[in-house]
C-alpha cells in the first residue's frame, strides 16, 4: 500500500474537548493513542498558521507529516514540542494534558525533537556539545560510550571534535544535533526535515538509523516535504496545506 493510500484524517480526536478541559488529566492510551492533537489552532499574532488540526499517533508507529514550504510543518512540531503555544485546542501525551507546557518539561517526560535548523552551543566544542547532550540522559549507557557510539556513527564529528560547533559547516552542525536522538533515542521522537542539508550518502546511514530506532520500539513523527522521503520508514501519512490537513 502506497503512503497516499495510507493517508488519513483524525475525526475521533475531536471527541474529547477543548483546551478548557485540563481538568481531564489522564485518559486511556488505546482511546487516544501515545500523542493527539484535538482541534490545533496556532497563531503567529494575527496570521494563523494552523486551522482545528486534530490527529492521533498510536504507539510504535512512524507517522509521516508532509506539505510543501509554508504548510506549517514546522509550527506543528513546534506546538506538539511546548515552543509555541495553541491559541485553542489541546494536546496528550501518554494520557497526560501537555497543552501549554514547556518544552523542557514536555522533553522530561519522554519526547524530543530534532529541529530543522541545528540545535547547539556554538562556543564549545563537538565533543563538549555530545557530552552535555548526553549529560541528562536516563539510559545506563556512560556518557563516554554515549559520545563514541556518536563518532562511530558520524566519522565527520570525531574528525572535528575539538573545533567549536559554530565553526563547523551546516552539515556538521545537522549531524552534531542529531547525534544525540539517534545514539540515545526518546520515546517519541519528532524530526524536522531530516534530510536538510545532509549529503545522500550520509542521509542512507541515517534513515538505517531511523529504521533500526523504530524497530526498537520508538515512536515518531517525521516532518517532510515530500512522501518520497519518508515512505520507506513511515507506516502512514497526513499531509499539510496551508495549515490545514487535508484528506486522502
Ligand atoms: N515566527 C513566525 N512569525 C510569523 N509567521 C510565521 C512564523 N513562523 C512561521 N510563520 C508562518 O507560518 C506559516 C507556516 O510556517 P512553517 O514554518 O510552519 O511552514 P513549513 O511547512 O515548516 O515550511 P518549510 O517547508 O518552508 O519549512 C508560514 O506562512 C510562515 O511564514
Ligand atoms: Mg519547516
Amino acid at each position: 500500500m502506497s503512503l497516499k493510500q495510507k493517508r488519513f484524517t483524525d475525526g475521533d480526536a475531536r471527541s474529547y474537548g477543548g483546551s478548557e478541559n485540563n481538568s481531564v488529566k489522564l485518559i486511556s492510551e488505546s482511546t487516544i493513542g501515545v500523542l493527539s492533537l484535538n482541534r490545533i489552532d496556532v497563531f503567529y499574532g494575527k496570521y494563523q498558521a494552523l486551522f482545528d488540526v486534530s490527529f492521533k499517533v498510536q504507539k510504535g508507529e512512524a507517522l509521516a507529516i508532509t506539505g510543501l514550504n509554508g504548510a506549517g510543518k514546522t509550527t506543528l512540531t513546534r506546538v506538539i514540542s511546548g515552543l509555541v503555544q495553541p491559541r485553542s485546542g489541546c494536546i496528550y501525551f501518554n494520557g497526560e494534558n501537555i497543552t501549554g507546557m514547556r518544552i523542557e518539561k514536555i522533553n522530561s517526560r519522554g519526547l524530543d525533537l530534532i529541529p530543522d535548523r541545528s540545535a547547539v552551543f556554538n562556543s564549545l566544542s563537538v565533543t563538549e556539545n555530545l557530552r552535555i547532550f548526553f549529560y541528562k540522559t536516563k539510559s545506563n549507557t556512560p556518557v563516554e560510550e554515549l559520545v563514541q557510539r556518536s563518532f562511530d556513527l558520524f566519522p565527520r564529528l570525531k574528525e572535528r571534535g575539538n573545533h567549536v560547533a559554530g565553526n563547523l559547516s551546516g552539515g556538521e552542525q545537522r549531524m552534531l544535533s542529531l547525534a544525540k536522538a539517534l545514539v540515545d533515542p526518546p520515546e517519541f521522537l519528532v524530526v524536522d526535515e531530516l534530510s536538510m542539508g545532509l549529503a545522500p550518502r550520509i542521509l542512507d546511514e541515517i534513515w538505517k538509523r531511523i529504521e533500526e530506532i523504530k524497530s526498537s520500539g520508538t515512536t515518531m513523527l517525521l516532518v517532510e516535504q515530500y512522501s518520497r522521503d519518508v515512505e520507506k520508514v513511515a507506516s502512514r501519512e497526513i499531509r499539510l496545506e496551508k495549515g490545514q490537513i487535508v484528506g486522502s
